[in-house]
């Protein structure tokens, strides 16, 4: 259909927009190392001018950024001309899109199934290394793909780039090229570092892989973690060279240099898939950073025969795992009041979908952080949610902040009780200090204690929870023993079977165990592990009560500060006062039990077991879990808490994925075993 069709003005104009915007977006990115907005969001330019342009051909302008490859070449940097340009990648963003990529190489080829290299897509700069004789004589960036710029200097300094290539069979000149990245852990200890100073901290670990590559002082750069993984090769003359991909990486790791352990040959689009699953649930257990998957047709004869387009092979795709970060913007910033009365600022966002869920509320941790990023009702903002973590607000997007866009102070008073707002000298919380006459602290506090790993009373949500304290039923966790199904019944969208239900879950929590019982009191800095940890040492809730500050102290892990939170718990008349409520109204535990058999952390999970873990049996892993309660079962259901998954792992591990459920590996598993014990 394309150019059948004129372009309408708006079309024109909108292409025009684009090109602007994507070139200065490509300015901030590959010169400045200092991007304005996320990825996805520069993505979704990039695609929406390429539609335009596959629909009206007559919009592709010569310079358009769809045509040509990162950003121009800056000064300071002598200029290296690359052998044969450095292209980019074609992306894809669902499975659908890899079935086609699969199909049109098929046709291509005319054969039946593909053999793919399938790779890691490592967020880092690309380089290319040219070695003569097998010395390392120069390394550049891509630059804007035909020119990029003279890095050598500070390349040199890379201990994983070898400046002498070793072993046979090497050409006479060879170019090499991969990816230089910054580990995740040397990125947050650079950056911790920066912020001590007072330097500048980096957005995320490509930037500051950007940044130190481009440093003039290369004794800057030195000091810089920073890493390589070769992932090809360019021009190479005077020598016989592999004729599949899958052996170039083999050569190259022979040569000395570092590539990928991850990369693996697949068959066809149903390999390319499994691949993405299985490293998609890896991706935050690995120690650098990566966006995705390149699948590579393994076969260079192949590779030839289906060639170029624009800017990017035929034979080549990246598939992009669900962006970390996107666009969103703030519609309020709301004030929430925690257990212990810490006032955090929450901001409402446009739900966004965001490291694959869809996020409407960000934290920004305390008023000092608020200050620090300086977000404001009506600003656009970068949301990042990586892995399991909270998502939180990177950055404001300056340029779209609206006129009079409103900042938000710490309140006077709490916005929830009235009460007076405090700030202890030197610590940046701020805390209402209404304590338990604040509605939204005691609707905390009982969360918790109806929480899974405290008194797990099922039935009882965050809506029942607001309408037992806001009807004045419920004051403390001890009042929640004290009602009666009449009562609950009358609460509103509250039947009777639900209300029998409930009072039969409170009934069934009376029976508890000490470390339950001890979470589940909500005293400051004591999560799970602590409360195991002071039930073994006291073995009664008595002991522990009556402990001094010294006592406390005396047990390993614990230090001043828990310890003289724990002992100032126990000394305050209202705590004490709900603890013998609560032992009043029946909540108890056998306490012989804390110290003989320990707490069965695990009670109430299930794992299941794929491939082979390296430092122990299958057996072994089964004891181990049983020992701390937890059950092994064969298969994996939305009911499964963890797959522990090993050395070459089955399809269990692809159906975790599928399903959502958590993946650890071996060194996860430990740690988790470690936590409990
Ligand atoms: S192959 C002709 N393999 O992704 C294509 N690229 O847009 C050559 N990247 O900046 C690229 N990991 O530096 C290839 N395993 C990998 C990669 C990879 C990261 C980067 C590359 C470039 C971008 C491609």
């Amino acid at each position: 259909m394309a150019g059948k069709s004129k372009p309408k003005p708006e079309q024109v104009g909108r292409a025009s927009e684009l090109r602007e915007l994507l070139a200065r977006h490509n300015r901030h990115y590959y010169e400045l190392d200092e991007p304005l907005i996320p990825d996805a969001e520069y993505d979704r330019l990039f695609r929406e001018l390429l539609a335009l342009e596959s629909e009206f051909p007559e919009l592709v302008a010569s310079d358009s950024p769809t045509r040509r490859v990162g950003g121009a070449v800056s000064g300071g940097f002598a200029e290296v001309v690359h052998g044969m340009p450095m292209l980019s990648l074609d992306n894809a963003f669902s499975d659908q899109d890899v079935l086609d990529f699969d199909r049109r190489v098929r046709e291509r080829l005319g054969t039946d199934v593909v053999v793919y290299c399938a790779e890691p897509k490592l967020d880092g700069v690309a380089i290319s290394l040219v070695y003569e004789n097998g010395r390392l004589l120069v390394a550049a960036t891509r630059g804007d793909g035909a020119i990029g710029e003279d890095v050598t200097h500070n390349v040199r300094t890379i201990a994983s780039v070898p400046l002498e290539l070793r072993g046979s069979g090497l050409p006479r000149r060879i170019e090499v090229r991969g990816e230089v990245y910054m580990p995740r852990q040397g990125f947050l200890e650079l950056n911790r570092r920066a912020q001590k100073s007072g330097e500048k901290a980096f957005v995320n670990p490509r930037n500051a892989a950007a940044g130190s590559l481009r440093q003039l002082d290369p004794a800057i750069a030195a000091r810089r973690p920073l890493e390589m993984y070769a992932y090809g090769i360019g021009q190479a003359s005077g020598g016989e060279l592999p004729d599949r991909h899958s052996a170039t990486l083999q050569r190259l790791r022979e040569w000395g240099l570092r590539t990928s352990p991850e990369a693996a040959l697949v068959s066809g689009a149903e390999g390319c898939l499994v691949y993405y699953r299985v490293l998609e649930a890896r991706r935050d257990a690995l120690p650098f950073d990566i966006d995705g998957v390149v699948y590579k047709v393994d076969d260079y004869g192949c590779q030839q025969q289906l060639g170029f387009v624009a800017r990017a092979p035929r034979w080549a795709i990246a598939h992009k795992f669900p962006a970390e970060e996107q666009l969103s913007q703030v519609e309020a910033i709301d004030v929430q009041v925690g257990r212990t009365g810490a006032m955090t600022p929450v901001a409402r966002l446009t739900p966004v979908f965001v490291g694959g869920v869809t996020v409407s509320n960000a934290t920004l941790h305390n008023f000092a952080e608020l200050k620090r990023k300086d977000v404001r009702i009506g600003d656009t903002v970068t949301v990042r949610r990586a892995g399991d973590v909270i998502p939180e607000i990177v950055s404001v997007v300056l340029a779209r902040r609206p006129p009079g866009a409103a900042e938000v102070a710490v309140p006077a008073v709490c916005p929830v009780c009235g009460s007076e707002v405090v700030q202890a000298e030197g610590q940046v919380i701020v805390r209402c200090s209404g304590g338990l006459v604040c509605p939204a602290q005691r609707k905390q506090a009982l969360r918790h204690f109806a929480s899974r790993r405290a008194m797990d009373i099922s039935g009882l949500g965050d809506q029942l929870v607001e309408q037992l304290v806001d009807s004045g039923m419920v004051k403390t966790a001890a009042d929640l023993y004290c009602l009666d199904q009449m009562h609950l019944s009358a609460l509103e969208r509250m039947g009777d079977r639900s209300a029998a239900r409930l009072i039969q879950a409170i009934d069934a929590s009376r029976k508890t165990t000490l470390p339950r019982f001890l979470y589940a009191l909500g005293i400051p800095e004591v999560g799970d592990a602590t409360s195991r940890l002071l039930a073994r040492e006291f073995g009664s809730l008595d002991k522990l009560a009556a402990a001094s500050e010294e006592e406390l102290q005396a047990v390993p892990d614990i230090g001043p500060v828990m310890a003289a939170g724990i002992a100032a718990f126990f000394r305050q008349r209202d705590n004490q006062q709900v603890i013998a409520d609560l032992r009043k109204a029946g909540v108890g535990w056998d306490e012989s039990a804390e110290t003989a058999r320990g707490s069965q952390p695990l009670r109430g999970r299930s794992f299941v077991l794929t491939g082979t873990l390296a430092g122990m049996s299958r057996d072994e892993a089964k004891a181990r879990i049983e020992s701390l309660g937890g059950k092994v079962t064969g298969s994996v259901s939305s009911r499964t808490s963890y797959v522990v998954c090993g050395e070459d792992p089955g399809s269990k591990l692809a159906r975790a994925t599928a399903l959502g459920v958590q993946v650890l590996d071996e060194q996860g598993f430990l740690a988790l075993l470690e936590q409990q014990a």
